[in-house]
């Protein structure tokens, strides 16, 4: 696991975005592994940026996402359906979206919908590139603390931390779904590229832990220590 502190949220967000932009430059049919919050936004914005400045083709990349919130349909505001719109795709014209992944918060049947996706995952990938946030308790995607390291792609009980977390982007804490269907620990070490980035110092805790080194599942970040291409990219205050 190759630790870089990067000092500051925009330099780490432009590192992470030009490593996305190279990944889909060498390699048009690129599977980019793709993550929804805060911590994404800029990354999001500047690769955005970088395509368009490149007249980068997009045609033939294709994107997972971690997760979706369950009874949200794509087209609810605070769905990550829509905020992918919103932060990435909207940005470029060739994104093609009979390549664009996400799992179907709204499907009739959410068990078969899980095992499709994971199907899908498993027939188009494994990821080049995955990027993946934390949670303050550790989570990565949203499999939460004591999630199977063997787990797949599920529906998961969000967490009261993660809940609260989360509240900020809606009207009432109420209002936030209280599961989620989530890429499993399993499916996200597929990958052959793992890049977790974290900022601020609400993520202080989950960084100290994952940095002490012990694999435990009351840690689901700590997986991450059996990956053999890892990166962890932090801002400032999220190490100290
Ligand atoms: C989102 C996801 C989550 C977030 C994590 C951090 O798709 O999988 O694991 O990455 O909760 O969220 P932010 O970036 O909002 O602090």
């Amino acid at each position: 696991m190759n630790v870089i502190n990067l000092k500051d949220r925009t330099t780490a967000s432009q590192y992470v975005a030009i490593e996305l932009l190279k990944q889909i430059k060498s390699q048009p049919n690129a599977v980019l592994g793709l993550a929804t919050g805060s911590t994404m936004i800029d990354i999001y914005k500047y690769l955005s940026e970088l395509i368009n400045v490149n007249h980068t083709k997009l045609n033939d990349v294709v994107t997972f996402n971690l997760d979706e919130y369950i009874g949200l349909a794509a087209d609810h505001e605070q769905s990550y359906h829509a905020y992918m719109k919103e932060n990435l795709f909207n940005h470029n014209s060739t994104w093609n979206e009979d390549n664009i992944y996400l799992p179907k918060g709204d499907a009739e049947d959410v068990e078969k919908e899980c095992i499709a996706y994971e199907q899908c995952i498993q027939d188009a990938g494994p990821a080049d590139i995955q990027i993946l946030g934390i949670g303050e308790n550790g989570h990565i995607g949203f499999n939460e603390p004591f999630s199977s390291f063997e787990s797949e792609t599920r529906v998961v009980d969000l967490t009261d931390s993660t809940i609260k977390a989360n509240s900020q982007h809606f009207d009432n804490i109420e209002d936030v779904p209280k599961q989620a269907i989530s890429m499993g620990l399993a499916s996200i070490m597929n990958a052959k590229r793992i890049i977790l980035i974290a900022f601020g110092s609400n993520k202080q805790e989950a960084i100290q832990q994952l940095l002490d080194g012990k694999v435990s599942e009351s840690l689901p970040a700590s997986i991450l220590h059996q990956h053999p291409n890892v990166e962890v990219i932090v801002d400032d205050s999220a190490l100290n």
